[in-house]
């Protein structure tokens, strides 16, 4: 079955943007993946056909109606059964690599794009989306988040990386670690020479040289995840991910 996004959005035309291009544009047209925006607007019931509100107890900005976005999520959770609804906002849990597998895993997702002050929370609530964010960082609108996400879905669908690539060995794979540094030629390049040991030939030294430095920067550039790695491979029992979208525990 086809992995299928259904974006809901006031800027249908930002879809695919840059989806359309490269590995996803391909997969894309290739079928290995479908996308659908939707206009929010669309479902507006009213003469003005609006979607938004001031909010209740005061405060600047615009509030998107809970009753028309809960039109939009009901039209494209019928089209796309089974697939969970997610909220871009930067109040909702951090988008991480273990989130993206278990989302490119599934059937899809349905997208929703908040803009202004964002979306009533009784809609998020009623409709149990999950919240997520793509960073702590406040965007103009959830587009660009959506955009992201997707983009890490799609490139691990199957077929569309393609033989050779490997979601092994890239950071934040299951290893927990960053990416080793890469280098080709010239082997040396404004007296910068390539390091010794990847002109070598020697696999195994190369494999260990890569090792370390893979190491080295997690262990420098972050250690909350450096932490993490050490924690796990300490660890007897497996404390990954718990195969619960929410990251919480699972239940007993
Ligand atoms: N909308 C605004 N900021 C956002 C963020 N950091 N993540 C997801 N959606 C957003």
């Amino acid at each position: 079955m086809t992995w299928r996004a259904s974006v809901l959005t006031l800027f249908p035309e930002m879809f695919p943007g840059p989806l359309g291009y490269s590995l996803a544009g391909r997969a894309l047209r290739e079928g290995r993946w479908a996308l659908e925006a939707a206009d929010i607007r669309g479902f507006a019931t009213d003469r003005h056909r609006s979607v938004d509100d001031t909010p209740f107890g005061g405060g600047a900005g615009m509030v998107m109606r809970p009753d028309v976005v809960d039109a939009a999520v009901a039209d494209a959770v019928n089209r796309n059964p089974g697939a969970p609804v997610i909220y871009l906002t930067p109040r909702g849990r951090l988008l991480d690599q273990g989130l993206v597998r278990q989302l490119s895993a599934g059937p899809g997702c349905v997208l929703l794009c908040g803009r202004y002050e964002g979306v009533d929370q009784r809609v998020i609530e009623a409709r149990g989306m999950l919240e997520v964010s793509a960073g702590d960082i406040v965007l103009s609108g959830g587009e660009t988040a959506a955009l992201l996400l997707l983009d890490a879905c799609v490139r691990l669908l199957p077929g569309v990386m393609g033989a050779g690539a490997s979601a092994e060995e890239e950071s934040h794979g299951p290893e927990g670690l960053l990416e080793y540094p890469h280098y080709t030629r010239p082997a040396e390049w404004q007296g910068r020479q390539v390091p010794e040991v990847l002109l070598s030939g020697h696999h195994a030294e190369v494999a260990r040289w890569r090792r370390a430095q893979a190491e080295e920067a997690t262990r420098t550039r972050r250690p909350d995840l450096w932490a993490r790695h050490q924690a796990r491979n300490n660890q007897p029992h497996d404390r990954g991910e718990t195969g619960r979208l929410d990251g919480h525990p699972a239940a007993a």
